[in-house]
């Protein structure tokens, strides 16, 4: 897909198809319908009020173009990033179901916000609502649209060029997050994650080290070691390095990357278990902000941390009762193995610490308790630092993405509180998704912290205006907004 920044009127656009975006209630006069009058009359009956999201295919007669796609933008005054996404994806929806292959598209919202801003909104609501996921199917359905005009004026056009730039690299990281994760845990595994962070980093200019098992040995890494050795599949631990501003803070972000969660022996019900091959969304969403860092070359340090294992029963597997010893010192007791999510996490926070991050960030499908508290709305997160959750908060805000901060205290702590270890891998069940953030943090000596739970927003389950259903990438943006904001 390719969008293009483009100068001069919509309809003198030689494309399949016209994108027209009006406000509601704002009835276009016959006579500034040079796109089709029919739209005036659509308008004037009702049919079409432009409301938010609200699209009309119109089929003009000699013209430039043979489709006419109309999208309602709302209200003038409401309209932000967000509502800019929905909208170009609410009108690319009509074009992938009329052979539209390639179209030209007025800058919605060009005069309400800043233009860097809108076009960057727009690239990401166009390439996030194209993505489909074909996965293993031997008829792939083919993507027609392949090229989108962006239409602006001389004076925006320097800034809509940064903000498509921005924007499609924004858009093409989270669509990657969200192939990884869809792919089967037969396919994606440890040592395929690797290969897949490989590629992403020779592409895009990072530094990458993978530890094998026996590093992880050296290292200590007992918690996640523990949770690999019921598997066949070898653990990895992979680092991406990107060094934008040399000898300056570095910000890790830590992905869990559990490629198939069983459970372990204390294994899930088998109805909806392999809605767990998603248990590695954390780390997609790593993957993916990272190869936009890459792309985007932000004057600032990030490094990316995956701990990537399988989840399984076997004889080798680890029990309830065992208890692991962390890189950082710690001992765990297992209560469940089901709560290896933490566990992973607690080696793969501390060994970011050790390379030197002064800020980290964990993102982990890891608690049913978020899930269920937010019902998919927002993810759930907890904060060591109030300076580190307001940055989260203003990536999220560019983003588009809802997070909703939970407390931590220490009555919380008691709950995980362990008789043969220093603490236990689960809280039970009050308060899951703040034992669960706490418990990881405990493994963190001094850096700023944030961990981000996206179970219940990595995957959806019915269409929105920009997103299909299906696994979303949830928190590629975020963090990559993120990262780029340290360059400030
Ligand atoms: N991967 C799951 C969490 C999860 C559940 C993600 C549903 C997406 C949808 C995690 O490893 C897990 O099993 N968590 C347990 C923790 C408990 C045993 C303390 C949970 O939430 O039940
Ligand atoms: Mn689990
Ligand atoms: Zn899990």
């Amino acid at each position: 897909m390719k969008l293009l920044c483009k100068q001069g009127a919509l309809t003198k656009q030689q494309v399949d198809a016209w994108i027209y975006g009006v406000y509601e209630g704002a009835v276009p006069k016959a006579s500034d319908c040079p796109i089709d009058t029919a739209l005036h009359r659509v308008m004037e009956l009702g049919d079409f009020t432009g409301k938010l999201y609200e699209t009309k295919l119109f089929y003009p007669q000699n013209a430039a173009a043979k489709k006419l796609i109309v999208v309602g933008m709302g209200k003038p005054k409401e309209i932000d990033m967000e509502k800019i996404r929905g909208i170009a994806g609410s009108a690319v929806k009509v074009a992938l179901q009329n052979n539209v292959v390639t179209a030209a598209m007025m800058l919605f919202g060009e005069d309400e916000i800043c233009p860097k801003k809108a076009a960057q909104a727009l690239a990401e609501g166009v390439i996030l609502t194209a993505y489909s996921y074909n996965g293993f199917k031997t008829k792939k359905t083919e993507m027609k649209l392949n090229e989108v005009l962006v239409i602006t004026n001389a004076e925006n056009a320097a800034r809509v060029e940064i903000g498509l730039t921005k924007g499609t690299a924004m858009a093409a990281g989270t669509n990657l997050a969200r192939a990884l994760t869809a792919a089967p845990a037969n396919y994606m595994t440890p040592t395929n994650m690797s290969e897949r962070a490989t590629k992403v980093a020779a592409k895009n200019g990072l530094g990458i080290s993978i530890l094998d098992k026996d590093h992880m040995q050296d290292l200590g890494m007992g918690c996640l070691l523990g949770v690999a050795q019921g598997s066949a599949e070898p653990p990895m631990m992979i680092v991406l390095k990107y060094e934008g501003n040399p000898g300056g803070d570095i910000l890790a972000l830590v992905g869990k990357g559990i490629t198939f969660d069983s459970g372990g022996i204390s294994l899930k019900p088998g109805a909806g278990m392999e809605a767990m091959k998603g248990d590695m969304a954390g780390a997609a969403a790593v993957l993916g902000a990272m190869e936009i860092i890459g792309k985007l070359k932000p004057k600032a340090n990030i490094i990316g941390v995956i701990a990537a294992t399988e989840n399984m029963p076997d004889g080798m597997a680890q029990k309830p009762s065992d208890v692991v010893h962390s890189m950082m010192g710690k001992t765990i007791e297992i209560i469940s193995t089901d709560a290896e999510g933490r566990l992973v996490l607690a080696d793969a926070v501390a060994y970011a610490e050790t390379l030197g991050a002064k800020k980290i960030v964990d993102v982990a499908t890891l608690t049913g308790a978020c899930a269920r508290a937010f019902g998919g709305v927002y993810a759930g997160y907890i904060a060591t630092s109030d300076n580190l959750s307001d940055e989260l908060q203003k990536a999220a805000a560019i983003s588009g993405e809802r997070y909703w901060r939970m407390p931590i205290h220490e009555d919380y702590a008691a709950m995980y509180k362990s008789e043969v270890a220093d603490l236990k891998n689960s809280g039970g069940a009050g308060g899951g998704m703040q034992t669960g953030g706490m418990i990881i943090a405990e493994f963190i000596k001094k850096a700023a912290f944030v961990h981000l739970d996206i179970a219940g927003t990595s995957g959806i389950q019915a269409d929105k205006p920009y997103m299909s259903k299906g696994f979303t990438g949830m928190a590629t943006r975020t963090l990559a907004e993120l990262a780029l904001a340290q360059a400030k």
